[in-house]
């Protein structure tokens, strides 16, 4: 197994950048890594010449009131995993080398679609997250970024970004990937008593029902299957087009839920298509 660089400074990071001769593909993570990271650096390795991955909790994403300080860190267990899948390079800085003069100023505006849905209830996260995809593109000078579906506005909003701004690179976005009973593999689940796992089985289970139902009774049918549920506190449940602008009356659609069980929020989204 060849030796993967662990870089800490933006100038160790532009030595260890892998040379230009090939195609450099990013994953970006917050660390705690699972089988959904470990699926986008196997996609990244399928197509790039060098995987580079990223390691950082970004405070500028964080609400007050949010997890950044408990944020799971395991960062000698994330670098095994990463070496094991063969990235060349990763990069773990600490929050002042990305952020050397504190907060920056000149941010990314992510625009509307970043106050639906998980912005309405996380204000300033999708600007918090723009700024370090970008920041994180620059620095590693990526030609193709790899995205969970799991992060589905994220992953929409990094699309359009890309797209608004030109940034010179190519955006994949990969399947979920789900523990056997269907619980979407997060980083947040190791927050969960075993009583919080049962009841989180129900963001799934609502979206499979709602998939498996007429066109027009998606969100009556996946809403029954959450209301049953009386341990989750649900944030939304919404039907969308895939670009999250309003449902179509058939052809493709998104359905996405975020709720709250014991202290943890949790998110889960599917792909579907509505029969007319
Ligand atoms: P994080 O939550 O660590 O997720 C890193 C990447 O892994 C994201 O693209 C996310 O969508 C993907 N991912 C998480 N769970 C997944 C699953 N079960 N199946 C497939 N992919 C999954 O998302 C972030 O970090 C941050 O916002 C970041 C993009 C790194 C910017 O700070």
């Amino acid at each position: 197994m060849s030796d993967m660089a662990v870089c800490t400074t933006r100038p160790e990071l532009a030595r260890a950048r892998p040379d230009l001769s090939g195609r450099v593909g990013v994953v970006m993570t917050m660390g705690a890594l699972h089988e959904g990271h470990a699926s986008l650096v196997r996609a990244a390795r399928a197509d790039a010449d060098h995987v580079v991955a990223t390691i950082f909790v970004n405070p500028l994403q964080f609400g007050p009131a949010e997890d950044f300080n408990r944020y799971p860190r395991t960062l000698e267990t994330d670098l095994s995993l990463l070496r094991e899948l063969g990235v060349a390079a990763v990069f773990v800085p600490p929050v002042g080398e990305v952020y050397p003069d504190g907060e920056p100023g000149v941010r990314v505006a992510p625009g509307a679609l970043a106050t639906i849905l998980e912005g309405a209830h996380r204000p300033g996260h999708f600007d918090g997250v723009l700024t370090v995809v970008l920041k994180l593109l620059n620095l590693t000078r990526a030609d193709l970024a790899y995205f969970g579906e799991k992060d589905y506005q994220q992953l929409t909003l990094i699309r359009s970004m890309v797209d608004d701004l030109n940034v010179p690179v190519t955006i994949v976005g990969v399947p979920t990937i789900r523990e056997p009973d269907g619980l979407a593999l997060s980083s947040r689940n190791r927050y969960l008593s075993t009583t919080d796992r049962t009841a989180a089985l129900a963001l799934s289970r609502a979206l499979n029902a709602g998939v498996a139902a007429p066109a027009d009774q998606v969100l009556d049918t996946a809403r029954a299957v959450l209301d049953a549920e009386p341990r989750l506190a649900v944030d939304y449940l919404a039907l969308t087009d895939p670009r999250l602008g309003p449902a179509p009356s058939q052809g493709p659609a998104r359905l996405l839920v975020a709720a709250k069980v014991g202290g943890t929020r949790l998110i889960d989204n599917v792909g579907l298509t509505l029969e007319a």
